[in-house]
């Protein structure tokens, strides 16, 4: 029997979830079918109470909008969903309950690891606290970095992410105090949203020029400006989040067919379409 997943979203025709998955499946030979479900504020709820009624639908994966309603919805969080607040898989449970989790922190720590950036024990810079940054904290924390600094536009939600967490490795700032902070990063990710606007984040170019590796969660057919900004001023190894958006993508899969897909041929699919 054909089991059937989807990605919720608004807008969703330009999701890359189907294409991935359908990648994941040929490859390790499943058999699954996998659509695109666009719903609004109003009816998500109820769209996805219609997807599951469906005996063979057993899992969904869900985009903007809708990850907070979809952690509201559920009848159970994974810890990671519960510190994060939204869901981006939803996994039908054999009970017929469903269970939340994300898995979009993993996808970004498999995808540094992939492309060798090292975590443990590195200075960490990562921008933006918004719902982006927010995924990846736990996972990040996790491989245990000497020192996660979180900046962001607006200082006092850098702060608020950062209090979350007992741990006195992890502190946060404004953009414009990173430069005053004791010694250089290794590593700078961008989790905020200003490559989609073609903006770059203002912090000091000294902070960028002494880094190693830079990692930009957005991705497109050419790399972010703040990726070509870095590469000008010397930095060589920059890189998209097309590895990220397939990572967490490997781990829904994963997680609903125990199966792990293997990542690099399909990354490099996609990155030969964009
Ligand atoms: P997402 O789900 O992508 O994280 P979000 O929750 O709206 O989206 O958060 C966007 C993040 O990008 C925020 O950290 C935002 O900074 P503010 O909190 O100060 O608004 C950040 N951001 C967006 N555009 C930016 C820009 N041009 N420069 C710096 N930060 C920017």
């Amino acid at each position: 029997m054909t089991q059937k997943y989807a990605v919720f979203g608004n807008p969703i025709a330009q999701s890359k979830s189907p294409i991935i998955h359908k990648m994941f499946a040929q490859q390790s030979q499943q058999d699954i079918e996998y659509s695109r479900k666009i719903a609004s504020k109003e009816n998500f709820e109820q769209s996805l109470r219609d997807f599951f009624t469906d005996p063979d639908a057993m899992g969904c994966n869900i985009t903007a909008p809708f990850k907070e309603q979809a952690a509201a919805w559920v009848n159970e969080l994974s810890a990671a969903a519960k510190m994060v607040g939204a869901v981006n898989t939803i996994i039908k449970q054999a009970d017929g309950s469903f269970l939340g989790d994300t898995t979009d922190g993993i996808g970004l720590v498999q995808d540094l690891l992939r492309v060798g950036v090292k975590i443990k024990g590195t200075r960490i810079l990562l921008l933006g606290a918004g719902g982006a940054a927010r995924g990846v904290l736990q996972p990040l924390l996790a491989l245990e970095p000497e020192m996660l600094i979180i900046a962001n536009r607006t200082e006092s939600k850098a702060q608020a992410l950062a209090s979350l967490f007992v741990q006195d490795n992890i502190v946060g700032c404004s953009l414009s105090q990173v430069s005053k902070l004791n010694g250089s990063v290794e590593l700078i990710i961008n989790a905020t949203s200003s490559s989609l606007s073609a903006e770059l984040p203002s912090i000091e170019d000294s902070i960028l020029q002494a880094c190693t590796d830079v990692y930009d969660m957005s991705y497109a057919d050419q790399p972010t400006v703040f990726m070509q900004h870095a590469n000008q001023l010397g930095i060589e190894q920059t890189y998209d989040g097309l590895g990220m958006l397939v990572g967490q993508a490997a781990q829904s899969f994963y997680l609903w067919r125990g199966v792990r897909p293997i990542v690099e041929p399909v990354i490099e699919a996609l990155r030969a379409g964009l």
